[in-house]
C-alpha cells in the first residue's frame, strides 16, 4: 500500500523503521513514462521507495511558467501506487520552505553554462530543493534523468560537497517512438509543435554520428546540429554546445569525453535534450 504523506514529521515518522537502503525519486509531479523508469530503477535496488511531488517555485525564474506547470496530483499518486512506490511525499509548500526559511545552496562553476546562463537562479532553486530532500530522506539512492544532465552534475556536485550521504544515479532518457525526449512540459506543444520537436534528436544523433566518423571539431559539430535544427522553422535553437564532459567547459577539439547538448524553443515551449560522446582511448 503507498502512503501518501503531507508534513516533514509524517515523512520523518514513516521512515524511522522502514526497511533499508531508500531509494528516492524527486519529482515536480506530472509523471510519464521517463518517471516510471525512474521509479522501477528504485524499486529495482531498494525496498524502500519515497516519490516526492512537489512543484518547487525557486526553480523558476518566470512566475508565469510556475504557475502553468501541469499538475495531476490523483493521476501522479495512480501512477506511484501502480509502480509500487512506498510513500509519496506530497508536501505543501510551507513543509518544504518552513516559516523563517533563509538558507539557499548555491552550487559553482558547473552551474553557471548552458541552463545556468539561460536560466538565472534555476540552479540555486533545484539544489536547495534536493539538498532539503536528501536531509529529510537520508535516501542511500536517488533516481535522476539524464535528460537534465547538467541537473545531474550540479546536485552531485551538492551532494559530494555537503558530505550528504546520498548517492546520486543518472537513468536514461527515455524517448517516445520518434526520439523526443520524455519531459512533462511535451504537454504545451501544439500538434504542429510536436511533429516539428523530434528535430531535436535528430540534430544530436546527427552530430553523434560525424563525431564517431572521426570528426573532432567541436565547432563543425556545433554547426551540423544548428543546420539540422535550422531545417524546421517551427524550432528557435537557443545554444548548441558541445563541452567537456566533466566540466561542462565548451570545447575546440573534441579529444575527451564530450556532452552534446541544445535548448529549443518551440512557441512558448523550451526543451532540452543531450547525447553523451564517450571517449575511449
Ligand atoms: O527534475 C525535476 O523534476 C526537478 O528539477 C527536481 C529534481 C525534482 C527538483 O525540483
Amino acid at each position: 500500500m503507498t502512503q501518501i504523506l503531507r508534513t516533514r514529521a509524517e515523512l520523518r515518522a514513516a521512515l524511522a523503521n522502514a526497511p533499508r537502503p531508500v531509494g528516492l525519486v524527486p519529482t515536480m509531479g506530472w509523471l510519464h513514462a521517463g518517471h516510471r523508469s525512474l521509479i522501477r530503477q528504485a524499486r529495482g535496488e531498494n525496498p524502500t521507495v519515497v516519490a516526492s511531488i512537489f512543484v518547487n517555485p525557486r526553480q523558476f525564474n518566470r512566475a508565469e511558467d510556475f504557475t502553468k506547470y501541469p499538475r495531476n496530483e490523483d493521476r501522479d499518486v495512480q501512477i506511484c501506487a501502480t509502480e509500487g512506490v512506498t510513500i509519496v511525499w506530497a508536501p505543501p509548500v510551507e513543509e518544504v520552505y518552513v516559516p523563517g526559511f533563509d538558507t539557499t545552496v548555491s552550487v559553482g562553476a558547473i552551474s553557471r553554462p548552458l541552463e545556468g546562463a539561460a536560466r538565472p537562479g534555476h540552479f540555486d532553486g533545484v539544489a536547495t530543493v534536493v539538498a532539503i530532500l536528501f536531509g529529510l530522506v537520508g535516501a542511500e539512492h536517488a533516481y535522476f534523468g539524464q535528460k537534465d544532465a547538467q541537473q545531474v552534475m550540479v546536485i552531485r556536485r551538492m551532494a559530494s560537497d555537503l558530505a550528504l550521504p546520498t548517492e546520486v544515479i543518472a537513468c536514461p532518457t527515455v524517448r517516445e517512438p520518434d526520439g523526443l525526449a520524455l519531459s512533462s512540459r511535451n504537454v504545451h506543444l501544439t500538434p504542429s509543435e510536436r511533429a516539428a520537436a523530434p528535430v531535436i534528436h535528430r540534430a544530436l544523433l546527427e552530430a553523434a554520428a560525424q563525431w564517431r566518423m572521426g570528426e573532432r571539431s567541436a565547432e563543425v559539430l556545433r554547426e551540423t546540429m544548428g543546420r539540422m535544427l535550422a531545417t524546421e522553422p517551427k524550432a528557435l535553437t537557443e545554444y548548441v554546445s558541445v563541452a567537456d564532459s566533466l566540466t561542462l567547459a565548451e570545447l575546440e577539439h573534441v579529444d575527451r569525453s564530450a556532452l552534446l547538448s541544445l535548448a529549443v524553443r518551440f512557441g512558448p515551449t523550451r526543451l532540452i535534450d543531450n547525447e553523451l560522446l564517450e571517449w575511449r582511448a
